[in-house]
């Protein structure tokens, strides 16, 4: 696809991954829109891509819908949904509360599913369409103290394959990019330490892949895209 004068939208885009997504696009020459639920991030975030700003939670069905009604106002119809916000804990099984379990499905899993439903249901009515799914290097093997984080991954890799079995007969692609470890606030929201090596991969990494994935002609798609640092220290 073409994206210069493409419309998108990237849940998550005021930080981190998102927010290199949603500059990469622009920069390309497509109209962004970026939600995310803190408003200064979201306002800075808007005037450092050139993305129009939509505040809203992936896990409210009334932000979700209010987020397409924002966005067939602004851009008219949308071409590629990207689907990118979400979040980890990380605790051992013994550990795990049911509030954070269910907090991480529903941002990770669920949100993305009320996403990419309202996105399909128009992609289908085009008869095209793109859905980018931010998974994770987590979604591909299980590790200690990854219940509710790696297993939310598995379930979006497997809604991955679900959509794309349903979708490609109406020309719309559903491509999965699982970055390993990248230098964003992810670490210190989940509440852990990242030590900040130059070696480590950037959000800009992960917008370069998603960037080129989108770019390939229409009749072709690369279903997966894992994402490595080539010799990441510290
Ligand atoms: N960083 C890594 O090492 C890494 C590796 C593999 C995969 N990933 C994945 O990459 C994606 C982006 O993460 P990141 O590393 O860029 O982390 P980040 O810098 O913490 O960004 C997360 C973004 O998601 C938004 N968000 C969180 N919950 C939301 C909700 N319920 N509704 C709407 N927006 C929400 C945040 O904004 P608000 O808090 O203001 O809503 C923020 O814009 C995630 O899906 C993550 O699992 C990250």
């Amino acid at each position: 696809m073409h994206l210069e004068n493409a419309t998108a939208l990237i849940t998550g885009g005021t930080s981190g991954i998102g927010l290199a997504v949603a500059k990469t696009l622009a920069s390309a020459g497509a109209r962004v829109a970026v939600t995310g639920r803190d408003e200064r991030r979201l306002a800075e975030a808007a005037r450092a891509a050139g993305a129009h700003p939509i505040r809203a939670d992936v896990t409210s069905e009334a932000d979700v819908e209010r987020t397409y009604r924002e966005v067939f106002n602004a851009f008219g119809h949308l071409d590629i949904l990207v689907n990118n916000a979400g979040f980890g804990v990380f605790k051992g099984l013994v550990d795990m509360d049911r509030a954070s379990f269910d907090a991480v499905f529903a941002t990770n899993v669920t949100g993305a599913m009320l996403m990419a439903r309202e996105a399909a249901r128009h992609f289908i009515e085009r008869n095209r369409g793109n859905i980018v799914n931010i998974a994770s290097t987590a979604a591909l093997r299980g590790a200690a103290g990854g219940s509710a984080y790696y297993a939310s991954k598995f379930a979006l890799r497997g809604m991955t394959e679900c959509w794309r079995a349903e979708l490609r007969p109406h020309n719309v692609r559903v491509f999965l990019i699982n970055p390993s470890e990248v230098l964003t606030s992810f670490s210190a929201t989940a509440g852990l330490t990242q030590d900040e090596n130059p070696t480590k991969l950037r959000g800009e990494d992960i917008a370069h892949a998603v960037k080129a994935a989108l770019e390939m002609d229409d009749r072709g798609f690369t279903p997966e895209l894992t994402v490595f640092a080539t010799n990441p220290r510290g």
